[in-house]
């Protein structure tokens, strides 16, 4: 064996001990997912990971490759998220509701805290008709931009664990629902009109709610809406005063019913 063979094998051995030990460190996350559902321990735990990532900090420290090693752990809590989620969800994640009620917070929040891939419909759509939803609505009317969200619903219905946080007025029209109920759970958040109007103040890309900001125009529009949506809903979650934390948790543990 020549030199460069001999540092090759090393290395070989290396790679075998590191996947004895990523596929250790996969079944210890396992277990401590069993063992949360089982107890009842809450699922996110920011700052528990928050503590994680402070101890790595100080045990690399200094070290020859410190930026290399905290990059690939970076990748290594980022696979831990997604077996946990795996374990979790089996289907899609469809978040429903009123504009302002929280579904884009809520999404991002719970696709950082368990890497999951999340899924913003009007992004998609802004992004793919390359104008914005003002811009859909007055050049080609609310038909055509509500076809492009069932379009866009029989899409996300082939994937799964993906969070999609719908237009709010997706859930609609009924054959909508079929399709987030296809591949889904379909997750109504609800908030105060008072509180949907703190939320919305300030942010002009909704077109049916351009000069209609007020208490009264809301109210009315979400009580015309109400009994869709709830027909929609999987599990419902009123958000008023809870922290995203804490409807987070409230989701999981109802979906985790919903699948027990
Ligand atoms: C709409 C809600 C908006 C957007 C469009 C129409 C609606 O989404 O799809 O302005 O009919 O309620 P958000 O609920 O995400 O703001």
């Amino acid at each position: 064996m020549d030199k460069l063979d001999e540092i090759r094998t090393r290395l070989d051995a290396c790679d075998d001990e590191i996947i004895e030990l990523l596929t250790r460190r996969m079944g210890i996350i396992e277990e401590i997912i069993e063992y949360k559902k089982e107890s009842g321990t809450p699922i996110l735990q920011p700052k528990q990971e928050q503590k994680q990532e402070e101890a790595l900090e100080q045990k690399l420290d200094g070290q020859r490759y410190e930026e290399e090693i905290k990059d690939i752990f970076r990748y290594i809590v980022s696979n831990s998220k997604r077996i946990q989620a795996k374990n979790l969800f089996k289907h899609n994640i469809l978040l429903i509701g009123f504009m302002g009620c929280g579904k884009s917070t809520v999404s991002s929040f719970l696709c950082k805290m368990l890497a999951m891939d999340s899924v913003e419909m009007d992004a998609v759509i802004v992004e793919r008709e390359g104008m914005s939803i003002n811009d859909i609505f007055a050049k080609y009317g609310e038909e055509y931009f509500r076809n492009l969200e069932t379009n866009l619903l029989i899409e996300l219905s082939q994937k799964n664990q993906l969070v999609v946080s719908c237009g709010g007025g997706a859930a609609l029209r009924e054959i909508n629902v079929q399709h987030m109920k296809n591949n889904g759970r379909v997750v109504l958040l609800t908030a105060a009109p008072e509180t949907i109007l703190e939320r919305v103040k300030d942010n002009d890309d909704r077109p049916l709610l351009r000069g209609n900001k007020n208490v009264e125009f809301i109210g009315d529009l979400m009580e015309k809406r109400r009994a869709k949506y709830e027909a929609a809903a999987d599990i419902v979650i009123s958000t008023d005063h809870k922290s995203v934390l804490e409807i987070c948790q409230e989701m999981i543990g109802k979906l985790m019913e919903m699948d027990a």
